[in-house]
């Protein structure tokens, strides 16, 4: 069943009820200033951090689901509804709500009044913007209220959510001009140097900010006291719950329409500057903002200026293919994920509170890959960031704070997958730019630029600190955990509450991971490729001989007869085995093993796909392991403390599909591929939307596993690694146009059905137009290439020597390429 429809050439996605399965959300702003939306028009802004500068207030596990965010009441006599239908739930004659490339617009209607609610956050600025239009589509004038109301976050959301004794003296408000501009000022008296605002383009008939006022102590936001009443009082808050809620009158005669903007905007003054008279706050740079969007033609304006940046930033890479359902992901919704997952990280969606942890390093290191070909100039800066909180062994804390870019140890260091993720990334980026000058940035570690080193030496350290802390079989040791963050083999936690990462030793001589081993495998030739690239021989030798040692290891004591063992624990004994009683084979190390090239020769590679496909495959996905834990293991931690077919617990995990769909296309399976990456992709399980329930537009970082009461379903849509994974993986492994040192690598392994497609791509200043023709219905394999017509006698490229590299052009220069398959 489906809840509404995509607009591919609107890029939108057009829900026709509001009653979807879930709120299914969009993200409005994308430098400081950010605004989560939901199809009912539930959610809430903040400025850069979701946790320390929450400007509007949201309560998760509300019931009703969702109820708070951005409303427009809507009275005409005695009936009140909301142009987004929460929180009245008033039943409306047209309902329709699209979410499009950084903006959301609804279109409803009832009783002979159409209404539509535009929304966005104009580049560059700390505000976001609402349009309201009302229309009298009924044969009789009407006289209309309008009533425009937030609820105000005390800033720090956390506190907002628990300090009451504090918060309940705390809030404060101005108002002016009538009430048409609301003043959020709680704390302005004391440390804080920002307010928010909250405006009208136009003069209101009244106002309220104490939500008593407006709601009533015992009233609900599904029936306002004010509105349902007889209009707004004129309340100030002092304390308690200070809001922003209006009242503006529409009269209209038949056919009439009329609109108003509305601003919600994050102003920060100087400390000198902080008042223009004693308690009263400064508002020149207020004043200024709303002086920005004083009518329709500024407003429609700053829309256009919206709509160019996605167009640029979209136009990197783009796919012209018969398959719409494909060119839908790979040209606009899975890039458009992978910058909302840039510009979030993992901190706030309707899942992730905004409240929670700070940035993680291998998710950093991995968002990348899904966004350096839009903004490499944001990737270098993220990469060295990143780079800045490594310890100087070479590991790195596993998370830090956007803030202050600052390692937090919050579950400590030592998972050691992490290290690698750094070459992975700055890989990606150096294929992209060509920019090694980077290497020479002088890189602080853990913060400390008295530590500073080239980023080159960080990568270094990254290499060495995994050939350094091999276990008793020379695999790596893993640590906390490796990618998998709930398989903690060094951890043996008893306590309810306890931390599954660092209760315990945490970290052991031991306990070993064929994960890391793959990694090390995969991504170790990418540093040797560097250190050759600067001249560093001996040292690109070094790590060419550790990479074959690890590959023997691996194929030795991390092979189990049909896949590929998960990890030793810490007594030695093996996870991910057939000896296993519940967990015997598990997706990560077949995927990136696999993908790394182990065994693609000698036969392993594809007996452990077969294994997947005969043992983790299922309708909606691979499943992460089997079978499922059915009780709690104190060697193994986290990952059996979900009940089965959740999560990591034998979850479809679908950060790690797509790496099986790499796998499948390393050994040339190019049908095997694409159905492994239809099964998880948003837009080809659109019509299961009431099983899936999450937003068909995006994906979710799980979707329940066979062992699952609810299989088929997704959870936690937006923020995961999936976004760039599959990009990844659609756009270079099966589309096959991947970044190279020294040119673009066009190696697509393909359904054989598909009989070709165009790539446009933006790299290093040029452009590229390459036509791959697939009429010989092949799955893998180039029979020729042609660059401007001429016959090109290119370098080979891949494991197999299947592909090919296209030479780097001028940039300026516009080149078509056509490769012929067979
Ligand atoms: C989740 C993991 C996640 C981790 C983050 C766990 O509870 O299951 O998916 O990586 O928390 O700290
Ligand atoms: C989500 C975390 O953000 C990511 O770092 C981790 O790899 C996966 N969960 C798997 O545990």
């Amino acid at each position: 069943m489906q809840f509404g429809h995509f607009d591919d050439a609107a890029r939108e996605y057009r829900i026709t009820t509001p009653r979807t399965p879930l709120p299914w959300i969009n993200y409005l702003g994308s430098e400081n200033f950010f605004t989560l939306i939901s199809n009912t028009a539930g959610g809430y802004s903040f400025y850069r951090d979701a946790r320390l500068r929450r400007i509007t207030r949201y309560r998760y596990n509300a019931s009703p689901l969702d109820s708070d965010g951005f409303h427009f009441y809507v009275k005409d006599g005695e009936s009140v509804w909301n142009i987004a239908w929460q929180p009245t739930q008033t039943e409306l004659d047209a309902y329709e709500c699209r979410h499009g490339l950084g903006y959301t617009v609804f279109e409803s209607a009832l009783g002979g009044v159409s209404a539509k609610q535009e929304m966005f956050v104009p580049n560059g600025e700390n505000c976001l913007l609402t349009r309201i239009t009302l229309k009298n589509t009924s044969d009789a004038a009407k006289q209309l209220k309008l009533f425009p109301y937030v609820e105000f976050c005390l800033w720090d959301a956390n506190d907002d959510s628990t300090n009451f004794q504090r918060n309940y003296s705390i809030g404060e408000v101005e108002v002016m001009d009538g009430g048409r501009v609301i003043y959020h000022k709680t704390e302005y008296r004391e440390r804080r140097d920002h307010y928010a605002v909250f405006w009208a383009n136009r003069p209101v008939d009244g106002f309220d900010t104490a939500r008593d006022s407006f709601i009533g102590v015992y009233g609900a936001p599904a029936k306002p006291e004010a509105v349902l009443g007889s209009g707004c009082k004129g309340s100030v808050a002092h304390g308690w719950q200070p809001v922003a809620a209006q009242e503006l009158s529409f009269d209209l005669a038949p056919g009439q329409e009329q609109d108003v903007i509305f601003g919600l905007g994050y102003i920060e003054n100087p400390v000198e500057e902080k008042w223009e008279a004693p308690g009263v706050i400064n508002k020149a740079r207020a004043v200024a903002m709303m002086d920005r969007y004083p009518d329709d033609a500024a407003f429609d304006a700053a829309l256009a200026d919206l709509a160019a940046h996605w167009d640029d930033l979209l136009s990197n890479y783009t796919v012209d293919v018969a398959d719409e359902k494909l060119g839908r992901m790979v040209n606009i919704w899975n890039q458009y994920q992978c910058m909302v997952t840039f510009n979030m990280s993992r901190s706030a969606s309707y899942y992730e509170s905004g409240m929670g942890r700070g940035m993680g390093f291998r998710d950093s290191c991995q968002d990348l890959f899904g966004f350096v070909h839009m903004i490499p100039d944001r990737a270098r800066e993220r990469l060295l960031d990143i780079a800045a909180t490594q310890f100087p062994d070479g590991s790195a804390y596993h998370q830090y704070q956007p803030l202050t870019k600052k390692g937090n140890l919050g579950v400590g260091s030592g998972f050691n997958d992490d290290p690698l993720w750094l070459i992975a990334g700055v890989d990606a980026y150096l294929r992209e730019t060509g920019d090694y000058d980077v290497l020479n940035e002088m890189v602080a570690f853990d913060s400390d630029m008295s530590l500073a080193q080239p980023l080159f030496e960080h990568l270094r350290r990254s290499f060495h600190y995994t050939v350094d802390h091999l276990g008793p079989h020379d695999l790596p040791l893993i640590g906390r955990a490796d990618w998998n963050d709930c398989l903690n083999l060094n951890c043996f936690s008893e306590h309810p509450g306890e931390s599954f990462q660092t209760t315990g030793p945490s970290e052991g001589p031991v306990a070993e991971s064929v994960f890391i081993a793959g990694m090390f495998v995969k991504y170790g030739p990418a540093y040797s490729e560097i250190c050759r690239r600067l001249g560093k021989d001996d040292e690109a030798a070094f790590a060419d001989e550790a990479v074959e040692k690890m590959t023997k290891a691996v194929l030795t004591s991390g092979w189990d007869g049909e896949w590929f063992l998960r990890a030793y624990d810490a007594a030695s004994q093996p996870i991910g085995s057939h000896v296993c009683e519940e967990g015997q084979i598990f997706i990560e190390p077949q995927g990136m093993c696999v993908m790394a090239g182990i065994g693609a020769k000698t036969g392993e590679a594809e007996k452990a796909l077969k294994s997947v496909k005969e043992r983790l495959d299922t309708k909606y996905g691979i499943v992460l392991l089997q079978p499922a834990y059915t009780k709690y293991y104190l060697n193994l931690g986290e990952i059996s403390s979900y009940p089965p077919g959740y999560k990591e617990n034998a979850g479809i995990f679908c950060h790690n599909n797509p790496w099986v769909v790499c796998a499948e296309t390393v050994l040339g399976h190019g049908d095997r591929a694409f159905e492994i990456y239809k099964k998880t992709c948003p837009a080809f399980i659109e019509e299961i939307s009431e099983i899936h329930r999450t937003e068909p537009y995006v994906y979710s970082q799980m979707v329940a596993g066979i062992d699952a009461p609810t299989f088929g379903e997704g959870k936690n849509s937006w923020l995961t690694g999936t976004a760039a994974w599959t990009f990844l993986t659609v756009s270079q492994a099966i589309l096959g146009i991947t970044p190279d040192y020294d040119g673009i690598a066009v190696d697509p392994c393909i359904p054989s059905s598909l009989s070709g497609y165009t790539v446009t791509r933006r790299y290093r200043g040029a452009e590229y137009h390459i036509t791959v023709d697939n009429a010989a219905g092949v799955q893998k394999g180039i029979a020729s290439v042609t660059i401007d017509g001429e016959p090109a006698d290119v370098k080979r490229c891949g494991l197999f020597e299947t592909g090919c590299i296209i030479p780097a052009q001028p940039a300026g220069s516009v080149v078509n390429v056509k490769v012929v398959m067979g």
